[in-house]
């Protein structure tokens, strides 16, 4: 019902959650569960977030994470309210996080979580002082049955996530979710409400869109087939001769939730500096590349491999990624055939 164009049916993520725990028939509610805890953690940062400059927040913490970066003092704050939240739903068996270098085993009562969980608490941390938008990203496994929690519950490929999504920190807290063999949905954090807001529901990213968003200042390490692929889009041969846009912030969350919402093509490449590319698969590209499959749009790494498909090795396992529309995703492999 609708009355002065204002919405009294509000979809909430709690009722999205509920309605869909309805729609499988085996569902415990123990996923609902784990992500009634996954929101209260991107409340919580993104609360931080917002009041960092005025509560010293900004700034390093003075150390350095497991994949050699700097921590920032909200990637600590961020990294343990995920913890607290994951360890406190009852439901996390086990935690793979950006800033630790190990998994964190919970102890709960046996058999009572089922889930194994990837984050990456803040995704584009050195943008954090600048006030531009950063994120959280996870990815969810189940463990396997009879499991307790393992290490092999979680390298696993992309294909077995259960779920993932991410909340980008903008202008407002944008959370996105998607579900095995489901859709993508996007939720807006209603700050008045303390709720998120189901406000994109079922997301689908264009076909094709003339932007692309790669760290150019890379381009002096870029393997041919890199150098070529992002030239063509610069200086197009004949055909329509128009050259695409360039955007890139330097949060993989912010820069994929642009691209998931405009089209185009988002990339780190494997190059000569990072053989083995940049960005993270466990929290970083297995994650987003189930968004953006889900969505109807492709994800794959450096050698073209479906990056759903890619099987980490180490909990903190890199890959090159090229993500994006369905038809740009095309394009790139075609140059790399
Ligand atoms: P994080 O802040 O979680 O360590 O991730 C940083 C990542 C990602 O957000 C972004 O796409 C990329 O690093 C930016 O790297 P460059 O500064 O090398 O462009
Ligand atoms: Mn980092
Ligand atoms: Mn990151
Ligand atoms: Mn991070």
């Amino acid at each position: 019902t609708q009355a002065a164009g204002i919405s009294t049916d509000i979809v909430t993520l709690t009722r999205f959650l509920t309605e869909e725990q309805v729609k499988v028939r085996e569902a415990t509610g123990d996923f609902t569960l784990l992500c009634h805890a996954l929101q209260f953690s991107f409340k919580a940062i993104s609360h931080y977030i917002r009041r960092a400059t005025l509560v010293n927040l900004t700034g390093l913490a003075g150390q350095s994470n497991a994949t050699g970066d700097d921590v920032k003092k909200l990637d600590v704050i961020g990294n343990d309210l995920f913890i607290a939240a994951m360890k406190s739903s009852g439901k996390c068996a086990l935690l793979v996080s950006e800033e630790e270098e190990e998994i964190i085993y919970f102890k709960t009562p046996q058999g009572s979580a089922r889930y194994a969980v990837a984050c990456d608490p803040i995704d584009g941390s050195s943008n954090l002082d600048a006030g531009v938008s950063v994120g959280t990203i996870f990815g969810i496994h189940r463990l396997a049955e009879g499991s307790q929690g393992t290490k092999e519950d979680i390298l696993k490929p992309g294909t077995e996530l259960v779920a993932a999504g991410f909340t980008m920190y903008g202008a407002s807290a944008q959370l996105v979710l998607t579900m095995k063999g489901g859709g993508v949905n996007g939720f807006t954090l209603d700050n008045s409400f303390g709720e998120f807001i189901l406000t994109h529901p079922d997301m689908r990213i264009p076909k094709s869109r003339a932007i692309y968003s790669v760290n150019e200042g890379n381009s002096l390490y870029w393997e041919e087939h890199t150098k070529e692929y992002f030239n063509s889009l610069k200086f197009p041969q004949g055909g329509s001769g128009k050259p695409y846009s360039a955007r890139y912030i330097g949060s993989m969350v912010a820069d994929a939730y642009r691209t998931l919402l405009y089209g185009g093509i988002f990339a780190y490449p494997a190059d000569k500096k990072s053989p083995k590319g940049k960005l993270r698969i466990l929290y970083e590209c297995a994650p987003m590349a189930m968004v953006f499959e889900n969505a109807g749009g492709q994800a794959v790494d450096s050698k073209m491999a479906r990056m759903l498909e890619v099987v980490p090795e180490h909990i903190h396992d890199r890959a090159g990624i090229f993500l994006g529309s369905y038809d740009e995703v095309e394009k790139v492999k075609s140059f790399y055939k």
